[in-house]
């Protein structure tokens, strides 16, 4: 079978397309034959050796599944060879077939394509976790998602409107912010030309923001910070920017506020039951039309390494998707 090969780490440019030996599920594994593979900005990080984890190589890279099941392990008993499904894997899914963990493999809602299907777990799973088991967010709140046109940042977007919060959106261009009102941002922050702290304390009459989502680090982070209300929480969700920034600690002691991680994938493999229940919420936000995973570009396998590039380019907004 094809697959996109990771032989040495490095940029986009260096992945190659070839072919690899036929993979075997073990008992509580299921092999899927990959019909879409959603790209997230881990896949950018994982190429160059940059990610917190550092698979053996060589490795095929990708996460987000859609596809149908080929074969099923000994001990799989919620599908059977022929479901179409969608999941999630460290990596493996930019192949024509991958092996999936049963626990992270879901039944695919019929109305829901495949494109749509690859671009749901990642995103959507990491900011549900984060607003909801992380952030605690409540509400009538005001919510402030930095990146908010980027995968996960656009999720977070969508779902602070659905548990009830005031969304604040925050990122580069005026046409991505556009997209983020469409999405039900109420507010937005064109943080190449506003100043981000002075912003939020504007628009928030001085309070701050009660939770504040961050996809991005760099000198957004601390800017961020400053303007966050009492008993705040800071969700660090990852570095698109590339620097990870080290904040002053007098910040959330005068705030009384909260700097709080979000790991969704270890989430996910530790907690697979809390992840199922959270997976189950948003499918059925999905199935009532409350959930629209925007979808930026479709690129075929052999275009992995240009669409991985735009992205690493700060070109997309919503999802990028591989079809196989
Ligand atoms: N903690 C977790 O469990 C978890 C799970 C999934 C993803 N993540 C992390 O979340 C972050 C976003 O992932 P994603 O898949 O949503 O990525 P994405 O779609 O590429 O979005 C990232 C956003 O970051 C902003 N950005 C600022 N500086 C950037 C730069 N130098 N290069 C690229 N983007 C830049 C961009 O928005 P503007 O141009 O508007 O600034 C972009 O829309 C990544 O760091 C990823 O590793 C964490």
């Amino acid at each position: 079978m094809k697959a996109i090969r990771c032989k040495k780490y490095g940029l986009p440019s260096s992945l190659v397309l070839e072919d690899i030996e036929n993979l075997k599920p073990g008992a509580k594994e299921v092999l899927v034959e990959v019909k879409a593979c959603g790209l997230n900005f881990p896949d950018t990080l994982i190429i160059q050796g940059l990610y917190q984890i550092k698979p053996e190589l060589p490795f095929t890279p990708g996460s987000d599944v859609a596809g149908i099941v080929k074969e099923i392990g000994t001990e799989v008993k919620h599908l059977n060879v022929g479901d179409a499904v969608f999941g999630f894997v460290a990596h493996g899914a930019l192949a024509e077939e991958v092996i999936v963990p049963s626990n992270a493999c879901f039944p695919k809602p019929p109305q829901m394509d495949f494109p749509i299907a690859a671009s749901f777990m990642m995103a959507y799973g990491t900011s549900f976790h984060a607003l909801k088991d992380r952030g605690h967010l409540a509400e009538g709140e005001t919510l402030l998602v930095l990146g908010a046109s980027g995968g996960v940042g656009l999720a977070a977007v969508e779902l602070g409107k659905l548990m009830g919060a005031k969304v604040i959106a925050a990122a580069s261009t005026d046409e991505k912010l556009a997209l983020c009102k469409e999405y039900g941002a109420d507010m937005v922050i064109n943080y190449s030309k506003q100043d981000l702290k002075a912003t939020i304390k504007e628009m928030t009459q001085g309070k701050g923001v009660d939770v504040i989502y961050d996809p991005v680090g760099g000198n957004y982070t601390e800017a961020a910070l400053r303007g966050i209300a009492r008993n705040g929480r800071y969700l660090v969700v990852g570095f698109a920017a590339g620097d990870i920034p080290k904040i002053p600690l007098n910040l959330p002691l005068l705030k009384e506020a909260s700097i709080v991680g979000v790991f969704w994938g270890a989430f996910a493999m530790k907690n697979s039951k809390a992840n199922m229940q959270n997976t189950m919420s948003l499918m059925q936000w999905y199935s009532k039309g409350k959930l629209k995973p925007h979808i930026h570009a479709i690129y075929n396998l052999k275009e992995t390494s240009a669409a991985l590039e735009e992205m690493m380019n700060r070109k997309v907004k919503g999802k990028l998707v591989v079809r196989t």
